[in-house]
């Protein structure tokens, strides 16, 4: 089964005995993480927290999910490729096989190279995204004053960090042109929180994003660069982002694979970029081509805090959500 959404998925965690709600108020300063950290060094469930206080000790008003891809069980349960249901890392191995054939040097070069590809590579150039036009991800649109990052539930995760830190962002940018390295990028890229409607975008040089911020500024470009940070969408879609796919296929392509099901997109409001319609929540707005940041220290999964150092700031023109 295609899980359409993040709800679908846990639903399906929930039967399977693999999800817990917590229903007391804990909250988003350290004590979620905590609660975490002693699930995951225990191969315990994935949490929703039902009534999570933000840092102003006021309810959210939202849940929020910790420990989802805990244990590799749940990873591989996140899967769906052909419809059928994986629980192991071994039933995983197509896809590394998958990858690795996507970067060999050489693309299939006619009928009968294409005929001895892999069923998973035909499976995935078949899975070319979807549009709607009307999305739950747009069922709320925050635009103006109406912008306020403080009203969601954004962890801080360890001591003496500096401010909020959005720990899975999705992040989606497109490049400068139509070429294939400029086409959908995803990546995970955590967002430190520096107002209602401002977050610093921290990228790695080499990433898929940061490649796109710099070609979109090499190009000449005046206005900032586009990109959205969706929060919550179906696992395969969540997973893909993390996948590092060659940059000649598109994550939402992609994305449809490891779903088992092509991904339905809708057009952002403010930006012009494509979302995963069934998402949960999307900030959208631009990465400036002239500000930078001083983001950090936090604790990394390195088991230490990163050094602080200089990244793009994101200015936010809309949060829509279901
Ligand atoms: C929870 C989580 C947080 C991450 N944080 C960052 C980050 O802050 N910066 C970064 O460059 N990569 C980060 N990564 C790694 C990238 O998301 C990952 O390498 C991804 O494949 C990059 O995609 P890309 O090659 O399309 O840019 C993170 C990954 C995860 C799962």
């Amino acid at each position: 089964m295609a899980y359409k959404s993040l709800r679908d998925f846990i639903a399906k965690l929930e039967k399977a005995g693999e999800l817990v709600r917590v229903t007391e108020p804990v909250s988003t300063v350290l004590e979620m993480t905590e609660i975490q950290r002693r699930l995951l060094a225990t191969g315990g469930p994935a949490v929703l927290f039902e009534n999570v206080v933000r840092a102003d000790g006021e309810p959210a008003g939202m849940p929020c999910l910790v420990n989802l891809f805990g244990t590799v069980k749940r990873v591989a349960m996140g899967v769906t490729l052909d419809g059928v249901e994986r629980t192991t890392a071994g039933e995983l191995r197509e896809v590394g096989e998958l990858l690795a054939f996507l970067r060999a040097p050489e693309p299939p070069r006619g009928i009968k190279d294409a005929m001895e590809m892999l069923p998973l590579a035909k499976t995935v150039m078949s899975m070319r995204p979807g549009v709607v036009k009307k999305a739950p991800v747009q069922e709320i649109v925050l635009r103006g004053d109406d912008i306020d990052l403080t009203k969601l539930p954004i962890q801080t995760c360890w001591p003496g960090e500096p401010a909020p830190l959005i720990t899975w962002p999705l992040v989606v940018t497109k490049g400068p042109s139509d070429d294939r390295e400029d086409n959908y990028n995803l990546g995970i890229y955590r967002m430190q929180v520096l107002g209602k409607n401002r977050t610093i975008m921290r990228w790695l040089a080499h990433r898929g994003g940061a490649q796109h911020h710099q070609r979109w500024k090499k190009a000449g470009k005046r206005e900032p660069l586009p990109a959205c940070a969706v929060i919550g969408a179906d696992p395969g879609t969540i997973l893909a982002a993390v996948t590092p796919v060659p940059d000649t296929l598109s994550e939402y392509q992609f994305a449809g694979l490891m779903r088992g099901a092509k991904l339905d997109l809708v057009a952002a409001k403010t930006v012009p970029l494509m979302v995963p319609a069934q998402a949960e929540i999307v900030l959208e707005g631009h990465v400036l081509l002239d500000e930078y940041a001083d983001e950090g220290p936090y604790g990394d999964h390195t088991g230490y805090y990163n050094s602080v150092e200089r990244f793009p700031v994101f200015e936010i023109s809309a949060i829509t959500m279901r």
